[in-house]
Protein backbone atom coordinates (compact mmCIF):
# COMPACT_ATOMS: atom_id res chain seq x y z
CA UNK A 1 0.00 0.00 0.00
CA UNK A 2 1.23 3.71 -0.77
CA UNK A 3 2.14 5.68 1.95
CA UNK A 4 0.08 8.59 3.07
CA UNK A 5 1.53 11.79 2.34
CA UNK A 6 1.90 14.11 5.46
CA UNK A 7 0.59 16.86 3.58
CA UNK A 8 -3.36 14.47 3.63
CA UNK A 9 -3.54 14.61 7.36
CA UNK A 10 -5.43 17.47 9.49
CA UNK A 11 -2.36 19.23 11.79
CA UNK A 12 -5.53 20.12 14.35
CA UNK A 13 -8.70 18.79 14.53
CA UNK A 14 -11.89 18.65 16.98
CA UNK A 15 -13.63 15.62 17.23
CA UNK A 16 -17.02 16.80 18.76
CA UNK A 17 -18.61 12.72 19.06
CA UNK A 18 -15.02 12.19 21.32
CA UNK A 19 -14.48 15.24 22.92
CA UNK A 20 -11.37 15.44 21.72
CA UNK A 21 -8.84 17.79 20.01
CA UNK A 22 -7.16 15.53 17.34
CA UNK A 23 -3.49 16.11 16.36
CA UNK A 24 -0.51 14.99 14.52
CA UNK A 25 2.17 14.45 17.30
CA UNK A 26 4.72 16.74 15.86
CA UNK A 27 7.69 14.95 18.18
CA UNK A 28 7.33 11.95 16.79
CA UNK A 29 7.86 13.13 12.44
CA UNK A 30 9.23 12.18 10.00
CA UNK A 31 9.89 8.85 11.61
CA UNK A 32 6.54 7.48 12.58
CA UNK A 33 2.71 8.99 12.12
CA UNK A 34 0.87 9.23 15.24
CA UNK A 35 -2.20 10.89 15.52
CA UNK A 36 -2.64 11.96 19.48
CA UNK A 37 -6.77 12.62 21.03
CA UNK A 38 -6.58 14.97 23.72
CA UNK A 39 -9.48 14.63 26.11
CA UNK A 40 -8.23 16.59 29.18
CA UNK A 41 -7.04 19.90 29.71
CA UNK A 42 -3.60 18.69 31.09
CA UNK A 43 -2.88 16.84 28.18
CA UNK A 44 -3.65 19.67 25.65
CA UNK A 45 -1.65 22.03 28.02
CA UNK A 46 1.32 19.05 27.76
CA UNK A 47 0.97 18.93 23.70
CA UNK A 48 1.31 22.73 23.15
CA UNK A 49 4.16 23.00 25.64
CA UNK A 50 6.45 19.72 24.50
CA UNK A 51 5.45 20.61 21.00
CA UNK A 52 3.78 17.77 19.51
CA UNK A 53 1.23 20.41 18.40
CA UNK A 54 3.19 23.91 17.32
CA UNK A 55 3.92 26.64 15.14
CA UNK A 56 2.29 30.07 16.20
CA UNK A 57 -1.22 29.67 13.91
CA UNK A 58 -1.27 25.70 14.88
CA UNK A 59 -1.12 26.36 19.01
CA UNK A 60 -3.98 29.40 18.14
CA UNK A 61 -6.34 26.93 16.87
CA UNK A 62 -5.09 24.12 19.54
CA UNK A 63 -6.14 26.76 21.92
CA UNK A 64 -9.21 27.86 21.18
CA UNK A 65 -10.45 24.22 20.40
CA UNK A 66 -9.45 23.21 23.96
CA UNK A 67 -10.51 26.12 25.71
CA UNK A 68 -14.27 25.15 24.18
CA UNK A 69 -13.78 21.56 24.71
CA UNK A 70 -12.62 23.04 28.87
CA UNK A 71 -16.08 25.05 28.23
CA UNK A 72 -18.31 21.86 27.60
CA UNK A 73 -17.71 20.34 30.54
CA UNK A 74 -18.21 23.55 32.59
CA UNK A 75 -21.48 21.98 34.73
CA UNK A 76 -23.37 24.82 35.46
CA UNK A 77 -26.47 26.90 34.03
CA UNK A 78 -25.15 30.13 36.08
CA UNK A 79 -23.73 33.19 33.93
CA UNK A 80 -21.08 34.12 36.22
CA UNK A 81 -19.85 30.59 37.46
CA UNK A 82 -19.34 29.94 33.60
CA UNK A 83 -17.66 32.53 33.33
CA UNK A 84 -14.84 32.27 36.08
CA UNK A 85 -14.46 28.53 34.98
CA UNK A 86 -13.98 29.80 31.83
CA UNK A 87 -11.24 31.91 32.81
CA UNK A 88 -9.83 29.80 34.66
CA UNK A 89 -9.32 27.03 31.62
CA UNK A 90 -8.61 29.90 29.22
CA UNK A 91 -5.66 31.34 31.79
CA UNK A 92 -4.10 27.57 32.12
CA UNK A 93 -3.69 26.56 28.44
CA UNK A 94 -2.56 30.52 28.11
CA UNK A 95 0.47 29.47 30.36
CA UNK A 96 1.82 26.72 28.16
CA UNK A 97 3.84 28.98 25.65
CA UNK A 98 4.27 32.68 26.03
CA UNK A 99 6.29 33.91 22.76
CA UNK A 100 3.56 33.16 19.53
CA UNK A 101 0.72 35.84 20.26
CA UNK A 102 -1.71 33.52 18.34
CA UNK A 103 -2.61 31.59 21.49
CA UNK A 104 -3.89 34.23 23.26
CA UNK A 105 -4.91 36.01 20.43
CA UNK A 106 -7.23 32.85 20.01
CA UNK A 107 -8.30 32.31 23.48
CA UNK A 108 -9.24 36.16 24.00
CA UNK A 109 -11.31 35.82 20.92
CA UNK A 110 -12.87 32.96 22.36
CA UNK A 111 -13.37 34.78 25.86
CA UNK A 112 -15.34 37.65 23.67
CA UNK A 113 -17.82 35.21 22.66
CA UNK A 114 -18.81 34.63 26.62
CA UNK A 115 -18.68 38.34 27.06
CA UNK A 116 -20.46 39.25 24.39
CA UNK A 117 -23.18 36.99 25.23
CA UNK A 118 -24.68 38.00 28.54
CA UNK A 119 -27.69 36.92 28.27
CA UNK A 120 -27.59 33.37 26.20
CA UNK A 121 -28.19 30.26 27.71
CA UNK A 122 -25.11 28.37 28.80
CA UNK A 123 -26.23 25.84 26.33
CA UNK A 124 -26.14 28.58 23.64
CA UNK A 125 -22.60 29.79 24.71
CA UNK A 126 -21.06 26.52 24.68
CA UNK A 127 -22.48 26.28 21.14
CA UNK A 128 -21.11 29.79 19.82
CA UNK A 129 -17.94 28.71 20.94
CA UNK A 130 -17.93 25.85 19.22
CA UNK A 131 -18.66 27.46 16.07
CA UNK A 132 -15.78 30.28 17.18
CA UNK A 133 -13.18 27.61 17.43
CA UNK A 134 -14.26 26.12 13.97
CA UNK A 135 -14.31 29.69 12.42
CA UNK A 136 -10.47 30.58 13.84
CA UNK A 137 -9.37 27.21 11.89
CA UNK A 138 -11.44 27.69 8.55
CA UNK A 139 -9.75 31.84 8.37
CA UNK A 140 -6.27 30.59 8.57
CA UNK A 141 -6.53 28.74 5.76
CA UNK A 142 -8.12 31.51 3.66
CA UNK A 143 -4.91 33.41 5.47
CA UNK A 144 -2.33 31.11 4.53
CA UNK A 145 -3.50 30.69 0.75
CA UNK A 146 -3.70 35.01 0.60
CA UNK A 147 -0.43 34.94 2.30
CA UNK A 148 0.62 32.43 -0.63
CA UNK A 149 -0.92 34.69 -3.24
CA UNK A 150 0.90 37.71 -2.34
CA UNK A 151 4.33 35.79 -1.45
CA UNK A 152 4.88 34.13 -4.63
CA UNK A 153 4.69 37.35 -6.68
CA UNK A 154 7.72 37.78 -4.96
CA UNK A 155 8.58 34.45 -6.57
CA UNK A 156 10.22 33.96 -10.27
CA UNK A 157 10.71 31.02 -11.86
CA UNK A 158 14.24 29.44 -11.38
CA UNK A 159 14.54 31.39 -7.85
CA UNK A 160 16.08 30.00 -4.86
CA UNK A 161 14.72 30.47 -1.56
CA UNK A 162 15.83 29.83 2.51
CA UNK A 163 13.36 29.04 5.06
CA UNK A 164 14.42 28.10 9.24
CA UNK A 165 12.00 26.09 11.50
CA UNK A 166 8.77 25.06 9.92
CA UNK A 167 6.55 27.69 9.07
CA UNK A 168 4.47 25.15 6.97
CA UNK A 169 1.37 23.10 6.53
CA UNK A 170 2.08 21.10 9.81
CA UNK A 171 2.06 24.69 11.61
CA UNK A 172 -1.11 25.75 10.50
CA UNK A 173 -4.43 24.71 9.40
CA UNK A 174 -3.12 24.01 5.60
CA UNK A 175 -0.49 25.36 3.56
CA UNK A 176 1.29 27.28 6.17
CA UNK A 177 2.78 30.50 5.73
CA UNK A 178 6.45 30.86 4.88
CA UNK A 179 5.57 27.58 2.87
CA UNK A 180 2.51 28.96 0.97
CA UNK A 181 4.00 30.92 -1.45
CA UNK A 182 6.65 27.99 -2.16
CA UNK A 183 3.46 25.39 -3.07
CA UNK A 184 1.72 27.97 -5.41
CA UNK A 185 5.11 28.80 -7.19
CA UNK A 186 5.26 24.44 -7.57
CA UNK A 187 1.76 24.48 -8.63
CA UNK A 188 2.34 27.31 -10.82
CA UNK A 189 5.19 25.02 -13.02
CA UNK A 190 8.21 27.50 -11.18
CA UNK A 191 11.26 25.14 -10.96
CA UNK A 192 12.31 26.22 -7.62
CA UNK A 193 14.54 25.23 -5.37
CA UNK A 194 14.21 25.23 -1.79
CA UNK A 195 16.80 25.49 1.20
CA UNK A 196 15.76 24.11 4.90
CA UNK A 197 17.82 25.31 7.45
CA UNK A 198 17.43 22.38 9.82
CA UNK A 199 16.35 24.34 12.88
CA UNK A 200 18.48 23.66 15.86
CA UNK A 201 17.86 21.97 18.38
CA UNK A 202 14.63 20.63 17.48
CA UNK A 203 15.30 20.30 14.16
CA UNK A 204 11.86 21.58 12.90
CA UNK A 205 13.80 22.49 9.52
CA UNK A 206 14.91 18.88 9.02
CA UNK A 207 11.86 16.83 10.65
CA UNK A 208 8.66 18.99 9.53
CA UNK A 209 9.95 21.37 6.90
CA UNK A 210 11.86 19.11 4.66
CA UNK A 211 9.53 16.02 5.50
CA UNK A 212 6.52 18.22 3.85
CA UNK A 213 8.55 20.01 0.80
CA UNK A 214 9.89 16.29 -0.56
CA UNK A 215 6.55 15.03 0.03
CA UNK A 216 4.93 17.78 -2.22
CA UNK A 217 7.42 17.10 -4.91
CA UNK A 218 9.76 20.60 -4.15
CA UNK A 219 13.24 20.24 -4.82
CA UNK A 220 14.14 20.66 -1.01
CA UNK A 221 17.68 20.75 -0.28
CA UNK A 222 18.29 20.50 3.90
CA UNK A 223 21.36 22.41 5.34
CA UNK A 224 22.63 23.04 8.90
CA UNK A 225 21.86 26.31 9.98
CA UNK A 226 25.36 26.84 9.93
CA UNK A 227 25.72 26.13 6.28
CA UNK A 228 23.17 29.39 5.41
CA UNK A 229 26.08 32.05 4.84
CA UNK A 230 27.61 29.54 2.27
CA UNK A 231 24.22 29.63 0.67
CA UNK A 232 23.55 33.06 0.45
CA UNK A 233 27.20 34.09 -0.53
CA UNK A 234 27.25 31.50 -3.26
CA UNK A 235 23.65 33.40 -5.23
CA UNK A 236 21.81 29.91 -4.71
CA UNK A 237 19.19 32.46 -3.01
CA UNK A 238 17.40 34.87 -4.37
CA UNK A 239 15.30 35.35 -0.81
CA UNK A 240 14.46 34.18 2.42
CA UNK A 241 11.10 33.57 3.80
CA UNK A 242 10.35 32.79 7.42
CA UNK A 243 7.42 32.77 9.82
CA UNK A 244 6.94 34.71 12.94
CA UNK A 245 5.60 34.23 16.55
CA UNK A 246 5.27 37.70 17.58
CA UNK A 247 5.68 41.03 15.25
CA UNK A 248 5.72 43.68 17.15
CA UNK A 249 3.88 47.53 15.67
CA UNK A 250 7.21 48.58 14.62
CA UNK A 251 8.13 45.41 12.61
CA UNK A 252 11.04 43.70 14.92
CA UNK A 253 10.03 40.11 14.24
CA UNK A 254 9.80 37.46 17.13
CA UNK A 255 10.76 33.91 15.14
CA UNK A 256 12.62 30.81 15.78
CA UNK A 257 16.03 30.66 17.61
CA UNK A 258 18.34 31.78 14.58
CA UNK A 259 15.84 33.50 12.58
CA UNK A 260 17.29 37.02 13.53
CA UNK A 261 21.47 35.68 12.93
CA UNK A 262 19.87 34.56 8.71
CA UNK A 263 18.44 37.60 8.80
CA UNK A 264 21.31 39.68 9.41
CA UNK A 265 23.55 37.44 7.38
CA UNK A 266 20.65 37.89 4.17
CA UNK A 267 21.15 41.72 4.89
CA UNK A 268 24.74 41.37 4.25
CA UNK A 269 24.48 39.43 0.95
CA UNK A 270 21.43 41.33 -0.48
CA UNK A 271 19.11 38.65 -0.19
CA UNK A 272 15.48 40.54 0.86
CA UNK A 273 14.10 38.52 3.93
CA UNK A 274 9.97 38.16 4.07
CA UNK A 275 8.51 37.90 7.29
CA UNK A 276 5.10 35.49 6.51
CA UNK A 277 2.66 36.67 8.94
CA UNK A 278 -1.00 36.41 9.65
CA UNK A 279 -2.61 39.97 11.01
CA UNK A 280 -3.26 37.09 13.90
CA UNK A 281 0.74 36.74 14.59
CA UNK A 282 0.87 40.86 14.74
CA UNK A 283 0.75 42.62 18.06
CA UNK A 284 0.63 46.50 18.04
CA UNK A 285 0.06 46.50 21.50
CA UNK A 286 4.09 45.32 21.16
CA UNK A 287 5.74 48.87 20.38
CA UNK A 288 9.21 47.24 19.56
CA UNK A 289 11.32 43.86 19.74
CA UNK A 290 12.08 44.51 24.04
CA UNK A 291 8.57 44.07 24.77
CA UNK A 292 8.00 40.48 23.35
CA UNK A 293 8.65 37.64 25.98
CA UNK A 294 10.94 35.02 24.98
CA UNK A 295 10.43 31.50 25.84
CA UNK A 296 13.29 29.86 27.19
CA UNK A 297 12.93 25.54 27.21
CA UNK A 298 15.32 23.16 29.18
CA UNK A 299 18.44 22.19 28.92
CA UNK A 300 17.69 18.72 27.49
CA UNK A 301 16.74 19.59 24.06
CA UNK A 302 20.22 21.05 23.53
CA UNK A 303 22.26 18.34 25.14
CA UNK A 304 20.30 15.07 25.11
CA UNK A 305 17.05 15.25 23.05
CA UNK A 306 18.19 13.81 19.58
CA UNK A 307 20.83 11.46 20.37
CA UNK A 308 21.43 8.07 21.52
CA UNK A 309 24.33 8.91 24.52
CA UNK A 310 24.23 12.37 25.81
CA UNK A 311 26.72 14.93 23.83
CA UNK A 312 27.10 17.27 26.54
CA UNK A 313 28.77 16.92 30.00
CA UNK A 314 26.64 16.11 33.07
CA UNK A 315 26.04 19.74 34.92
CA UNK A 316 26.78 21.98 32.21
CA UNK A 317 25.45 25.38 31.62
CA UNK A 318 23.13 25.60 28.85
CA UNK A 319 20.38 28.73 27.08
CA UNK A 320 18.55 27.74 25.28
CA UNK A 321 15.86 30.42 23.87
CA UNK A 322 13.41 29.18 21.75
CA UNK A 323 13.00 32.47 19.33
CA UNK A 324 14.74 35.54 18.86
CA UNK A 325 13.59 38.93 17.87
CA UNK A 326 14.70 40.33 14.16
CA UNK A 327 15.40 43.84 13.90
CA UNK A 328 13.15 45.44 11.54
CA UNK A 329 16.25 46.79 9.52
CA UNK A 330 17.06 43.15 8.16
CA UNK A 331 13.02 43.01 6.82
CA UNK A 332 12.18 43.80 3.58
CA UNK A 333 8.53 42.86 3.64
CA UNK A 334 5.76 41.60 6.13
CA UNK A 335 3.24 39.71 4.34
CA UNK A 336 -0.06 39.39 5.28
CA UNK A 337 -3.36 38.08 4.47
CA UNK A 338 -3.72 42.46 3.80
CA UNK A 339 -1.09 42.52 1.70
CA UNK A 340 2.79 43.30 2.00
CA UNK A 341 3.85 45.97 4.15
CA UNK A 342 6.95 47.21 3.37
CA UNK A 343 9.43 49.93 5.44
CA UNK A 344 8.88 52.22 7.56
CA UNK A 345 6.51 49.28 9.34
CA UNK A 346 5.03 51.83 11.67
CA UNK A 347 3.30 53.36 9.28
CA UNK A 348 2.65 49.93 6.85
CA UNK A 349 1.43 47.76 9.63
CA UNK A 350 -1.15 50.62 10.57
CA UNK A 351 -2.49 50.48 6.99
CA UNK A 352 -2.37 46.73 7.01
CA UNK A 353 -5.10 47.07 10.21
CA UNK A 354 -7.08 49.71 8.21
CA UNK A 355 -7.48 47.76 5.31
CA UNK A 356 -8.42 44.77 7.38
CA UNK A 357 -10.80 46.53 9.83
CA UNK A 358 -12.74 48.17 6.41
CA UNK A 359 -12.64 44.84 4.80
CA UNK A 360 -14.92 43.30 7.81
CA UNK A 361 -17.22 46.16 8.08
O1 LIG B 1 8.78 26.41 18.63
P1 LIG B 1 7.94 26.28 17.39
O2 LIG B 1 8.26 25.10 16.57
O3 LIG B 1 6.47 26.40 17.71
O4 LIG B 1 8.34 27.57 16.54
C1 LIG B 1 7.65 27.80 15.35
C2 LIG B 1 8.18 28.96 14.58
O5 LIG B 1 9.09 29.64 14.99
C3 LIG B 1 7.44 29.27 13.31
O6 LIG B 1 8.29 29.87 12.39
C4 LIG B 1 6.28 30.24 13.61
O7 LIG B 1 5.51 29.78 14.68
C5 LIG B 1 5.45 30.47 12.44
S1 LIG B 1 4.43 29.10 12.02
C6 LIG B 1 3.51 29.54 10.68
Amino acid sequence: MEKRSILSYETVSLDDAKSALVIIDQTKLPYETVISELTTQKQIWDAIYRLEVRGAPAIGIAGAMGVYLAAKEINTEDYKEFCEQFKKAKEYLDSSRPTAVNLSWALNRMESIVLNNKTATVAEIKKLLHDEAVEIKAEDVWVCKTIGEYGVTLIKDGDGVLTHCNAGQLATAKYGTATAPMYLAHEKGYKIKVYADETRPLLQGARLTSYELHSAGIDVTLNCDSASSTILKNGWVQAVFVGCDRVAANGDTANKVGTANLAICAKYYNVPVYICAPTSTIDMNCKNGKDIHIEERPSEEITEMWYTNRMAPDGVKTFNPAFDVTDNQCIAGIITEYGIAYPPFEESLKEIFVKKNNTKK
